[in-house]
């Protein structure tokens, strides 16, 4: 298709001038296929109306696809997984049903949180991305973020005096990621600012985290033990906690076996897994 020049009407080649038009209405995926479809439509003697109708069915599906691609770019997932990517004969501790069904986001609509416990390599973020991915199919607004990150960000905030303007527009997010809490020490006064971002969004928004700490050792995470349990509060009221403690897929994709659990305990962890 033509990317530059003025656009001429009635003027040149027939094909030159379905470029055009197309260029006009903004049709590109037309201008792409109407070629090659229109000698598969001779070959397969289909009507000028089904012709018709599958180009304009193939534009509409190339224009979704593009926009739910730009929500996932903007989503700022780390890789792309999806819940059939994932092995759960490999987890098998993990609850399958439920996790598909949260899969179809009625959490979403009841501001429900979700949150991954488990120790490096368990699939925690692959868990978390999955999710996120179809809120993001589904055109929710969703971000993924990191403790570090989102703490960068507040503390940012804070300092250029717009503060209130960022928790406003995190309180709008419908499905906010916080991967990663417990792998780096928050300092209490990012705590502070943590509790105010978890408290805007509590019973508005759901939220997903994934910690490799178990919630007894958030005390030591965010340097406070009652700023730590006021968000534990919050994140657990309504929610769906999954302390996964099977062994590091990373480990299997390394040595190609299976090894053994990983030693991290979690409370309410029943003594046979
Ligand atoms: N059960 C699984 N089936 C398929 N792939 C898996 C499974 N668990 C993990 N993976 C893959 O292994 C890699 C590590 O998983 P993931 O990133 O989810 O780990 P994590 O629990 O978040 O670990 P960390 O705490 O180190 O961030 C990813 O590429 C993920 O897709
Ligand atoms: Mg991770």
């Amino acid at each position: 298709m033509r990317k530059t020049g003025p656009i001429q009407l009635e003027n040149g080649s027939m094909s030159a001038n379905i470029e055009s038009y197309c260029k006009l209405l903004t049709l590109s995926s037309v201008a792409d296929n109407y070629e090659n479809m229109a000698m598969d439509a001779t070959k397969t003697k289909i009507s000028y109306q089904e012709y018709l109708y599958k180009l304009l069915q193939q534009q509409i599906i190339d224009r979704v696809d593009r926009s739910v691609n730009a929500k996932i770019k903007k989503a700022g997932f780390p890789y792309i997984a999806t819940m059939e990517m994932f092995d759960f004969s490999f987890q098998p501790n993990i609850d399958e049903k439920l996790l598909k069904e949260l899969s179809t986001l009625s959490f979403l609509d009841n501001a429900k949180n979700i949150l991954f416990v488990g120790a490096p390599g368990v699939g925690k973020t692959h868990l978390a991305v999955a999710i996120g991915l179809e809120a993001t199919k589904q055109r929710r607004r969703v971000k993924f973020t990191t403790a570090e990150e989102l703490t960068n960000e507040l503390i940012a905030a804070r300092q250029s005096n717009t503060l209130a303007d960022y928790l406003e527009r995190a309180s709008r997010i419908e499905l906010l990621i916080i991967d990663e809490i417990g792998y780096l020490d928050i300092q209490k006064e990012s705590a502070s600012l943590f509790f105010r971002l978890i408290s805007k969004r509590y019973e508005k928004s759901s939220t997903i985290i994934t910690s490799n700490k178990p919630f007894e050792e958030w005390t030591d995470v965010f340097g406070d033990e009652v700023i730590a349990s006021a968000i534990l509060d919050r994140l657990l009221h309504h929610a769906y906690p999954f302390l996964i403690n099977g062994p590091s897929y990373r480990m299997k994709e390394l040595f190609g076996q299976k090894q053994k659990k990983n030693d991290v305990k979690f409370e309410n962890e029943e003594e046979s897994t």
